[in-house]
């Protein structure tokens, strides 16, 4: 049976348009299509393994205010558990403002973190537990990072295993990521933390020596359509992606971190993971949005047999 697991992070509402072309400052370029959906990278990762079959439980902040309906009628339809969701009167719901060139799918995004942004002590204090008895806790970088540091050092001292995915980035203390078991940047953010450029395996390796010797045990950095770098056991491998027709990466990182993290969960090894989450990420980069994007556990399952 999969061990209990936990997302702490970001819900914001996504509100995205499809552009032919990024703007430069000062332009303004008319597009065809808006949506507005259910986002942020915590919520992204938990809907995606909640998706895949994890027993999984998201704890963020929301305002009161009708953005705050985009994430409680998502997790209704979906059946999630809704009792570590906080809701303050003192920020809105948290708001990503996303542009996607139609043309190479690329993204430009602007967020405000809101609600989820001000998460407090007491609301720390009030998920110990919930903490305790989980096998994994995944954390990103978009809520207060006072609260990110109070969880995972909770995490660490209790014997749960912090993941951290790196994302978006931010400066970061040493302290916290010693607490971490795992890091998951992608390229930009791998450069950004540890000073190398990781193009190949054998940068990926340096910048992994790097976080090794700030105390991460796994390191696994995502590469894009590239795949994903994996240094584990002494063990250093990149895993190609699934060769797809992509039309929206947005959201691709949170897709694999959320697999990744239901993988693990169910007693998978790195390697297995890897293949369970590119195949996940992959199914969603088919899609348009983020949290709508992710697939079923049947849809990933019957995607990883279509590839032998
Ligand atoms: P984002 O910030 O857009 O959420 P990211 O930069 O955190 O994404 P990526 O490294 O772009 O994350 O992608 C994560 C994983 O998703 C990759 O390791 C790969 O498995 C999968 N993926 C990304 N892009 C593609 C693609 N074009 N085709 C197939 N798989 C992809
Ligand atoms: O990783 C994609 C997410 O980042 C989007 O859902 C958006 O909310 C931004 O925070």
């Amino acid at each position: 049976m999969a061990g209990k697991v936990v997302v702490f992070g970001s819900f914001v509402v996504d509100l995205m348009a499809r552009i032919p072309h990024l703007p430069v400052p000062g332009e303004t370029v008319k597009g065809p299509m808006f949506k507005m959906g259910p986002g942020g990278k915590g919520f992204n990762q938990c809907v995606a393994a909640h998706k895949a079959g994890a027993d999984v439980t998201m704890i963020t902040k929301i305002g009161k205010d009708s953005f705050a309906d985009v994430a409680l009628n998502t997790m209704d339809e979906l059946g999630m558990v809704k009792d570590h969701i906080f809701v303050t009167e003192e920020a809105g719901t948290g708001i990503a403002l996303i542009l996607v060139d139609e043309n190479t799918s690329q993204n430009e995004i602007a967020i405000v973190s809101g609600a989820c942004g001000m998460i407090t002590e007491e609301d720390t204090d009030s998920v110990k537990e919930l903490i305790r008895e989980s096998e994994y806790v995944l954390l990103q970088l978009e809520v207060n990072q006072d609260a990110n540091e109070r969880i995972a050092d909770y995490a660490y001292r209790n014997g749960v295993k912090v993941i951290i995915n790196t994302a978006p980035y931010s400066e970061i203390s040493d302290e916290f990521l010693s607490k971490a078991y795992m890091v998951t940047p992608n390229e930009v953010e791998a450069e950004s933390l540890t000073g190398i450029k990781v193009e190949d395996l054998e940068s990926a390796g340096k910048a992994a020596a790097v976080f090794k010797d700030k105390g991460v045990k796994k390191i696994v950095i995502t590469l894009g359509g590239k795949g994903v770098f994996i240094s584990s056991d002494g063990r250093e491998e990149i895993i190609p992606a699934f060769s797809v027709n992509a039309i929206d990466t947005t959201g691709a990182g949170d897709a694999f971190n959320g697999g990744f993290l239901t993988a693990l969960a169910e007693g998978k090894d790195e390697w297995e993971a890897a293949r369970f989450a590119s195949a996940l990420a992959a199914l969603s980069v088919q899609k348009l949005g983020t949290t709508p994007s992710m697939p079923t556990r049947e849809e990933i399952d019957a995607f990883l047999e279509s590839q032998g």
